[in-house]
């Protein structure tokens, strides 16, 4: 039996580690405590799953009584580094969510700090777990389409999901460092998995020009919003998780979940183009928008033998369901047309590919370790290295190496 502690108990640490450890993990897996800087927020993850997780007011106390083998680290990315660096000096390996950090100094803290403990740290990629990028990954291993040699790559996120992350922390650089650490991590790291090569330099362009100071009729936040009746970015935080987890805690920290997505403070992208090229040779284009009418990304690989097209439309929120769609398509050189069925996908967890990864996680399963589908920090590396580059390209105008930044991660391979 193993001994878990989770820092971070918001949404995605109560609702992806802690509840589902508590109810479906506990033949292997025990959470002995938890910590958040919002004691209130802590408190609910034991009232919550009914369970007795004792809840610590500082972190170096909760390592030192409980004595974990694992750190789950869901804290904002910003927070991501400190707890990682001082689990591991306090003899734990540690799980932490994406992005592995923000910037490239905090990069270098968190690899010192590994090099120096020797402990373990995996970076939690959903993405690869799912059934649909397993399929994507099988076929290109196959050699399908031969040796890839462009990448063009479109993500979208609707105006629902996609709004979410201009209401919380997440809408200011200094917290998640723009959405090309903390969301686009998702999409480099997939294509980096897929390519098994390295990002070499990057060209970034971004705008700002749907969310942040863009109409009259905003306020602080939607719960006391004047225009809320008519607004349609109004955000329900007196339901449900949203409650208990946020409205009822607030007054613990002044963390408001519900904040106007139209605010002065916002100060990411919600636009971004950005160009890629690898150490192989193969260059990528890359775009996220962050207000698209549906959800969903468009993935094109140009190989040597053919181009293997893929798209697929998000099944996992409400409206989209009855026009979800996924498909992968591949064109040969002989002017085949070779389609390829989708499986089944389950509609929550991120496509299904939370459950697998949890499996991963907690009981070491993994059906095809040749996918290599677990990612060690050097994986969360490459992924935030493209973020970390695009954001110092848009800064000056310039075209970034990764080499000004990382150096000597071959370390960690
Ligand atoms: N892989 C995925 O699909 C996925 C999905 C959602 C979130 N995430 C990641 O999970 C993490 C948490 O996201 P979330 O949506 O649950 O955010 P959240 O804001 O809902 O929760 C974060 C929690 O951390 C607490 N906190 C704030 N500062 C802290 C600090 N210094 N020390 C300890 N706790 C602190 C907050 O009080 C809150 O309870 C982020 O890193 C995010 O990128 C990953």
């Amino acid at each position: 039996m193993k001994k878990y502690v989770l820092v971070g108990c918001g949404s995605r640490g109560y609702g992806s580690y802690a509840k589902p450890i508590v109810e479906n993990y506990g033949d292997c897996a025990a959470l002995v405590g938890v910590f958040d800087t919002n004691r209130k927020r802590a408190e609910r993850v034991p009232s919550l799953l009914d369970a007795g997780i004792p809840v610590f007011d500082d972190f170096e106390t909760m390592i030192r009584e409980t004595k974990p083998d694992t750190v789950i680290v869901t804290s904002p990315d910003c927070t991501h580094d400190a707890y990682i660096i001082r689990a591991m000096e306090l003899g734990c390996d540690v799980i932490s969510e994406k992005p592995v950090t923000t910037d490239a100094q905090k990069a270098a803290t968190i690899i010192e700090a590994k090099e120096r403990t020797g402990k373990n740290l995996t970076v939690t990629f959903n993405l690869r777990f799912s059934p649909f990028a397993k399929r994507v990954k099988q076929y290109l291993r196959q050699g399908i389409i031969g040796d890839v040699l462009s990448v063009h790559f479109e993500w979208l996120l609707n105006t629902r999901h996609g709004a979410d992350y201009f209401r919380r922390w997440h809408r200011e650089r200094k917290n998640s460092g723009s959405l090309l650490i903390h969301k686009s991590t998702h999409h480099f790291d997939f294509v980096n998995w897929l390519l098994e090569d390295d990002p070499v330099a990057v060209n970034a362009f971004g705008t700002r020009r749907f969310y942040g100071p863009t109409r009259e009729k905003r306020s602080e936040r939607c719960l006391t919003c004047p225009y809320k009746a008519d607004c349609e970015f109004y955000f329900d935080i007196t339901q449900g998780v949203n409650k208990s987890l946020y409205l009822d805690c607030e007054d613990a920290d002044g963390y408001y979940r519900d904040r106007c997505v139209f605010a002065d403070e916002i100060d990411i992208e919600d636009s971004v183009s950005v160009n890629v090229s690898y150490s192989g040779g193969a260059v990528m284009s890359y775009s996220l928008t962050a207000h698209s009418p549906y959800e969903g990304f468009h993935l094109i690989l140009n190989g040597t033998k053919g181009r293997m097209e893929i798209e697929k439309l998000s099944t996992e929120l409400p409206g989209y369901a009855e026009d979800a769609k996924e498909k992968i398509v591949v064109y040969n050189r002989e002017g085949e047309v070779i389609r390829i069925a989708q499986p089944k996908v389950d509609a929550a967890n991120h496509g299904g590919s939370d459950t697998l990864l949890r499996d991963y996680l907690f009981r070491g399963k993994i059906r095809e370790p040749e996918l290599m589908q677990g990612a060690s920090l050097r994986d969360g590396l490459m992924s935030i290295g493209i973020g970390i580059a695009a954001n110092l390209s848009m800064k000056e105008n310039r075209r970034v190496s990764l080499a000004e930044f990382f150096d000597g991660t071959d370390g960690l391979r």
